[in-house]
């Protein structure tokens, strides 16, 4: 991961996670996980809110999300983390939760070089659905899959560096570098609000609209059984 000008060095930057997500925050972020299913979308959200790791697999139906609530130096920002479905069959449900995301976490399989090149089409997607997100990862996941390897670190860097994503390998299952992750994508949109305020409006009709349709999320948590 690369570091602007005036930023604090990757390693030295640490957002405390505070449990109460009620207290007062300055910034209010919505990022989405987005990916082919099976990558491990659902893993990299249930390691972070709960440091907990399942081998069985349950795909989303339509999307999910949880809340994180992190403190950096005195700011502290209420994240809202979407976990939409990989499957094709729920695009027209997850597509109304890129409108106002904040960022994307582009999730790939590292042992699946079908789910890098899939990627083209969920950041077209996302690109035509959303203007709002000022913050993109792209996230190898399942580092712990070594001997299976389809995707080199080199061809995630590319494709990381021809759509101006910030590029992290991660494992859910062996929790390298989810905390960071989620950290530093948080750290990346307050550094981002504070250069342009202007941009962050957080009581926008849009904004009031999305959240909206979070409180009607009947879907949620209703899993279905493995497909992949
Ligand atoms: P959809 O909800 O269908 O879009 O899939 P998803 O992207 O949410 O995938 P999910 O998190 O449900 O994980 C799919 C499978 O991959 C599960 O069996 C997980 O145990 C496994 N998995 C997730 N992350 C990792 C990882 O870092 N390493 C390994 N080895 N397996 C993982
Ligand atoms: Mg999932």
């Amino acid at each position: 991961m690369k570091n602007e000008q005036n930023e604090e060095k990757e390693e030295d930057i640490h957002l405390e996670k505070i449990a109460d997500n009620t207290v007062n925050h300055k910034y209010m972020f919505r990022i989405c996980l987005i990916g082919n299913s099976c990558v491990g979308k659902t893993s990299l959200l249930a390691r972070y809110a709960d440091n907990s790791f399942k081998e069985s697999y349950a795909n989303t139906i339509g999307v999910d999300f949880r809340v994180v609530t992190l403190k950096y130096k005195d700011i502290i920002a209420n994240v809202h983390i979407w976990d939409t479905a990989g499957n094709e069959r729920f695009k027209s449900i997850t597509i109304n939760y890129y409108r106002s995301s904040h960022g994307f976490l582009y999730v790939y399989d590292i042992a699946s070089k079908e789910s890098l090149n899939n990627l083209d089409m969920w950041i077209h997607l996302t690109n035509e659905n959303c203007g709002t997100n000022a913050i993109n990862f792209l996230v190898g996941n399942k580092s712990d899959l070594e001997k299976e390897r389809e995707v080199t670190k080199e061809e995630g860097e590319e494709f990381a560096k021809k759509y101006d994503l910030i590029f992290i390998e991660t494992s859910a299952k062996n929790n390298d570098n989810v905390d960071k992750l989620f950290e530093y994508f948080t750290y990346k949109l307050i550094q981002y609000y504070q250069k342009n305020k202007d941009k962050y409006i957080v009581n926008s009709p849009e904004n009031l609209d999305s959240f909206s349709q979070f409180a009607n999320l009947e879907i949620d948590n209703k899993k279905s059984g493995c497909q992949c």
